[in-house]
């Protein structure tokens, strides 16, 4: 049987799935359905300091092969999840990804803070949101300011921390390198890509935000894409994400060089599609005699 344990940032992981933010809550629904132990982790809802409500409705829209969401970062704020949702998680075999957000820089700071004295395992900073107006993405999209609130939270994270990237951005690779020069322990991407639809009858956007963030298999290309230009770039661990619903896609993401995945949108038409991956992996390494799963990373031959 292939070895399916991977190593990031010094943290190990029983396999390389992991379940992607804001697509598993905080894990309680999943677990009814089956163990949430078997997976490799869990990137917990967005993060902030105070509840927040979202954006008002509707904020979720299909697409063809993907969805366009607008939540806007919904979540009852950091007490709250330490006291209704960590007593839970922490009964649960997997690692624990505290994916975290800001307005400010501040806010930044004072929830890695926070979040670095619970009994979670990494911490996911989202520099990438594309549904909230004061903040996240505009942290994203420039060198200067990704690299500065990195350099920023880095004094008060006492675990180790990916940075979600954005990829409403030109030179994905770029703002990677700038985060790696402040810190980084590893980064993660692709945040949803910023997308619109109409209602033709009514003439309105579809979405009350008007904008949302686009997921799901529709993505799948830009992210390998993305996952490779930016595994060419760094040298520290690149998380990969957006579209994956298959094995074989988890697979080919690695092969682009992702040392682990998430999987997000495919949960929501099933929710079993991260234990398949696993499985479908394990299975296809071990048809091909392939000892580790490691051995397929950045294994893309050059043309
Ligand atoms: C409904 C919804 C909510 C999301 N909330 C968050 C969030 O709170 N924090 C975050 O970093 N990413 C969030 N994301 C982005 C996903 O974690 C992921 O980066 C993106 O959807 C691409 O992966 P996918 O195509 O597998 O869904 C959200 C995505 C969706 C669809």
């Amino acid at each position: 049987m292939a070895d399916m344990k991977v190593k990031i940032a010094g943290v190990e992981f029983k396999n390389p799935v992991i379940t992607a933010s804001g697509c598993f809550g905080y894990g309680k629904e999943y677990d009814e359905l089956y163990d949430i132990s078997r997976l490799g982790g869990i990137s917990l809802k967005g993060m902030t300091i105070a509840e927040r409500l979202g954006n008002p409705p509707p904020r979720i829209a299909e697409t063809p092969s993907g969805m366009l969401n607008s939540v806007g970062l919904q979540n009852p704020g950091f007490d709250t999840f330490v006291e209704e949702d960590m007593p839970f998680l922490r009964t649960k075999d997997t690692v624990l990804i505290a994916n975290v957000a800001g307005s400010c820089l501040e806010d930044y700071c004072k929830i890695v803070e926070k979040v670095s004295d619970i009994d979670i395992d990494m911490i996911e900073l989202n520099i990438s949101c594309p549904n909230v107006k004061e903040g996240g993405v505009a942290f994203g999209v420039s060198c200067e300011s990704a690299a500065n609130v990195v350099k920023n939270v880095k004094r008060y994270a006492k675990k180790p921390l990916i940075v979600k990237l954005s990829p409403n951005v030109t030179d994905i690779a770029s703002i990677a390198q700038a985060v790696e020069a402040e810190g980084a322990d590893a980064v993660s991407l692709i945040n949803t890509l910023l997308g619109m639809r109409i209602d033709i009858n009514s003439r309105r956007p579809i979405l009350k935000n008007n904008v949302g963030g686009l997921s799901g298999p529709a993505v799948f290309p830009v992210a390998v894409r993305m996952v490779w230009q930016v595994a060419n770039k760094v040298n520290i661990p690149v998380i990969g994400m957006g579209g994956i619903e298959k094995p074989e896609d988890a697979i080919e993401m690695m092969m682009a060089g992702a040392s682990a995945v998430q999987i997000g949108a495919a949960m929501f038409y099933d929710p079993y599609a991260p234990l398949k991956v696993i499985d479908g992996m394990e299975k296809w390494l071990d048809e091909r005699d392939i000892a580790s799963v490691n051995d397929i990373v950045s294994t893309v031959k050059p043309w």
